[in-house]
C-alpha cells in the first residue's frame, strides 16, 4: 500500500514488555517525531508473555530512559499474538528466544516481518538485546545502547527501501 495512504506499523517485542521493547517503543518513537515523521510511521510494543501486562514499564527502565531523554511511563505492557503479527509491517524482537515465539504464533504469512532489531545495528557485535531485568544498571545502559544504535539503523532501512 502506499505510503500516503497507510502509515508502516512497527511492534517491537520482547518477554515482558516492562524493559527492553518499552525502550525501544519510546527510543523509536522519539526518532520518529524528531525526523518529523510522526503520521508516516506507527509504533507499538508488546511482550510474548503476560505477567505484567496492564503494567507501566519497570522503573529502573523508566528512570535510565529518563536520563537520556525518553519519557516512558505512560507505556502499558501489553502481550502480543498472531493478531498483532497479523497487523504489523515489522515485528522486531530483542532476542532469539522472542524471534522463535513470534515465528510459531504467527501466520505462516506473516512469519518473514520477524526479525531481530539488531539486525538493524551491523556495526555491534551482539545480534540480541540482553535482558537486564534481573542485573544491575551497566544492563539497562546497554540495553539504550543498543536501541539507540539499532533505532537508527532502522529509520535509515525504512529510507532506504522507500518505506518512507
Ligand atoms: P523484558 O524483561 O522482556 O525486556 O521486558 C523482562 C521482564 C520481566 C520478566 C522477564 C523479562 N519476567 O520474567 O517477569
Amino acid at each position: 500500500m502506499s505510503e500516503s495512504t497507510r502509515p508502516v506499523q512497527v511492534l517491537f517485542v520482547c518477554l515482558g514488555n516492562i524493559c527492553r521493547s518499552p525502550t525501544a517503543h519510546g527510543v523509536f518513537e522519539k526518532l520518529v517525531r524528531t525526523e518529523g515523521l510522526v503520521g508516516r510511521i506507527t509504533v507499538r510494543s508488546g511482550g510474548t508473555g503476560g505477567w505484567h501486562v496492564g503494567e507501566p514499564p519497570d522503573p529502573r527502565t523508566q528512570a535510565h530512559a529518563r536520563r537520556r531523554g525518553y519519557e516512558l511511563g505512560h507505556l502499558r505492557a501489553a502481550q502480543v499474538g498472531g493478531r498483532d503479527f497479523a497487523r504489523a509491517d515489522l515485528v522486531l524482537v530483542m532476542d532469539r528466544a522472542n524471534l522463535r515465539t513470534v515465528e510459531q504464533l504467527s501466520a505462516p504469512a506473516d512469519r518473514a516481518k520477524a526479525r531481530l532489531f539488531l539486525d538493524f545495528a551491523p556495526d555491534l557485535a551482539a545480534r540480541e538485546v540482553p535482558d537486564p531485568y534481573y542485573g544491575g544498571d551497566d544492563g539497562f545502559e546497554r540495553v539504550l545502547d543498543f536501541v539507540e544504535a539499532a533505532s537508527r539503523g532502522l529509520l535509515q532501512h525504512l529510507r532506504k527501501t522507500g518505506a518512507v
